[in-house]
């Protein structure tokens, strides 16, 4: 007997690769390797968490419909555009599910988020990787890799795994250059990192703006709920509705949702978090650029370090760290095996880092 043949491509995806967390023979090591929230999480969100454990008999409230009024109120959104996933890799899946069909392709750059792709060939869809210029969205590219049988285009603004991001002004050029029937899933999974900086706008006036815009947003970065998996999106009417079809209808936890309301109203929380990472991200890069590595400018939690020969690989300073319990990530699997990419973490963790930086390539 031969079993059940799984249907053709789905054995060819890679496995996506979660940044590590154990190293051997170190108890606790320092994980800077999954862009978590260094400062935790709200302490209000971990209390409502707790307040929900009271009734875990009870299946969560399937359009989350108290999250959904408040998120609205918090953004001047439209309640009925939102839709709700386990955490926001579940609305990468939900859309390609929603519009890819075999033969169908997307096109993202060169080193998108690898969830993406994993989503579309589950469709039986090519993935078009196009060109980057230094590590930055190429809008020319992205456009000359459409075709006929282009359904989605992907963007993280700002982006994973390189931290760097592209101006309003660039996103609505590559949303003008796209048919009206591809559309534009603009993840700003790291929106409120890059909030502020010049040019930058989180893509949520685009999605109100166009019919075939889905901008998507998580709850696992600022506010620090990686572990309870809520994401949102927010689209035009028809686009939401489509996709809702076949969301499971209890896919957001009923201790995730109370745990998100919460985080919303912990606007404290959210700044500190923002205040922290911009604290550091100046700092990390002098450090990086002294020790003759090449950062690129980061708008997210996360600096992503580029090694030209400089006596050190990034594999060989990937595996010194974690020697002294710290744990970065490899880019091997976003095509990018000469670089390094590395979560701020806590004050402690960082000059950890710094620290064993300047051990292995000398003084600043
Ligand atoms: C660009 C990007 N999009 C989406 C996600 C996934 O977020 P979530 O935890 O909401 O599934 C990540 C997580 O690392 C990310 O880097």
């Amino acid at each position: 007997m031969s079993g059940p043949e799984p249907k053709p491509g789905i054995l060819d995806i890679a496995h996506y690769v979660p940044g590590k967390s154990k190293v051997e023979g170190i108890d606790k090591p320092i994980k800077l390797s999954a862009n978590e929230n260094a400062l935790g999480s709200s302490p209000a969100a971990r209390e409502a968490y707790l307040a929900a454990s009271a009734e875990l008999n009870l299946y969560p409230e399937g359009r989350a419909n108290l999250l959904r009024e408040r998120l609205a109120e918090a953004f001047s959104l439209e309640p009925e555009r939102l839709i709700f996933g386990c955490g926001s890799d579940e609305l990468f899946t939900l859309a390609c599910q929603t519009y890819l069909e075999p033969g169908d392709n997307i096109v993202q750059p060169a080193h998108g988020f690898a969830a993406w792709a994993i989503a579309a060939r589950a469709c039986g869809a090519e993935v078009r990787n196009a060109p980057e210029t230094t590590l930055t969205v190429d809008v020319d590219a992205m456009l000359a890799a459409i075709d006929a049988r282009t359904r989605i285009v992907f963007i993280a603004n700002p982006a994973n795994p390189t931290g760097t991001y592209l101006t309003d002004a660039e996103v609505r050029r590559l949303h003008a250059g796209l048919p009206e029937n591809v559309l534009l899933l603009y993840d700003g999974a790291y929106a409120e990192f890059a909030v502020g900086l010049e040019g930058y706008a989180d893509g949520l006036q685009l999605a109100r703006d166009f019919p075939n815009v889905l901008t998507t947003r998580t709850f696992s970065k600022i506010y620090g709920l990686a572990a309870l998996r809520v994401g949102w999106g927010y689209g035009a009417p028809e686009v939401v509705a489509a996709m809702d079809r076949i969301r499971l209808p209890f896919n957001v936890g009923r201790p995730a949702q109370a745990a998100a309301v919460a985080a919303l109203a912990d606007a404290g929380f959210v700044e500190r978090s923002v205040a922290h990472v911009r604290k550091w991200l100046p700092r990390m890069s002098e450090a990086f650029r002294g020790f003759g590595l090449e950062p690129a400018p980061s708008a997210t939690n996360f600096v992503t370090v580029g090694f030209p020969k400089v006596g050190a690989t990034a594999a060989e300073t990937e595996a010194f760290l974690a020697s002294r319990g710290l744990i970065v990530r490899g880019l091997t699997n976003y095509g990018l095996a000469d670089h390094l990419r590395v979560t701020v973490g806590t004050d402690f963790e960082t000059e950890a880092l710094l620290s064993a930086m300047t051990e292995r390539f000398g003084r600043v």
